[in-house]
């Protein structure tokens, strides 16, 4: 038997979202926004609606938290906190624009009733830290502090793994790199340092490889629930590829929000409980 034939299996999520009423690029804080370019609200809200009813054919549930006018990026919840064992990370953004979003995200867990640790390093929840069944991957080199990696390694329980980002166009591990299922990964090579490169490969050996022109569209900001996989539409090699695995491919445009540097990834924060 081989990868190809492989049968995957989906496991049903429950992911938070946050409609992008007020979306905008008005600052540059990674190299893909460009405030000149103009963004458009609206476009971002009809390619995000389509997100989420897409998430919702699958069967998984979507909560959606209120969108704070002044907050444009708070459409990007992947950042918003890391969510493990019904036990929450809370966010503590790099840049001074993004920064009123980390008690946002940590408001609408404490209404949960979840325990929440406010963070005291710098980090930026699931765009930096992705969740495998054995392990955490946890990016560092651009927004999260690696002293993060150990506070959420000590408050969660589970081993978590740095990874160094060397490529300011993919400035969180999430637009670098997605999980296939708990246990494999697809990635960018040219994202990461030599030594995470090692680390990758020991690890994955199975990992698909990306290429660098679906890593530009933003093909890594994808989303797997081990069988389905919610990926740019531009990223058609990746896309293949994927099919090739036995992956079911669920394209999508988020074209409007690329220009603030975010994917389907970006827009979702798994709670996991
Ligand atoms: N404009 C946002 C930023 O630079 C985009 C965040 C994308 N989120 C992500 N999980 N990669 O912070």
């Amino acid at each position: 038997m081989t990868t190809t034939t492989r049968e995957r299996v989906a496991t049903t999520r429950h992911f938070l979202m946050c409609r992008p009423e007020f979306f905008a690029v008005t600052y540059a804080i990674n190299p893909w926004m460009d405030p000149a370019a103009g963004a458009s609200a609206e476009k971002a809200l009809a390619q995000w609606e389509a997100l989420k009813a897409a998430y919702e054919s699958l069967g998984h549930r979507v909560s959606v938290i209120d969108p704070i006018d002044g907050l444009p990026d708070m459409v990007f919840a992947a950042n918003g906190a890391l969510v493990v064992d019904a036990h929450v990370y809370g966010a503590r953004f790099a840049h001074a624009e993004r920064a009123d979003e980390g008690p946002a995200y940590a408001k609408w867990f404490a209404e949960l009733g979840l325990p929440i640790k406010e963070a005291e390093f710098t980090n930026e929840g699931e765009g930096d830290f992705l969740t495998l069944d054995e392990v955490i991957l946890a990016g560092t080199g651009f927004r999260t502090d690696v002293a993060a990696h150990m506070e959420a390694q000590e408050f969660l329980g589970r081993p978590v793994v740095t990874l160094r980002l060397v490529d300011p166009r993919f400035y969180h591990l999430d637009t670098a790199l997605f999980p296939l299922d708990g246990r494999n990964v697809a990635y960018y090579p040219g994202a990461f340092s030599e030594g995470s490169l090692r680390v990758l490969r020991r690890m994955f050996p199975d990992a698909i490889i990306a290429s660098e022109e679906d890593a530009l569209v933003l093909g890594l900001n994808a989303v797997s629930d081990g069988k389905n996989v919610i990926v740019n539409a531009e990223a058609t090699g990746l896309s293949a590829e994927l099919s090739r695995h036995g992956y079911s491919v669920i394209p999508v445009d988020l074209s409007e929000l690329r220009k603030a540097g975010g994917g389907p990834k970006c827009c979702t924060l798994e709670i996991r409980l």
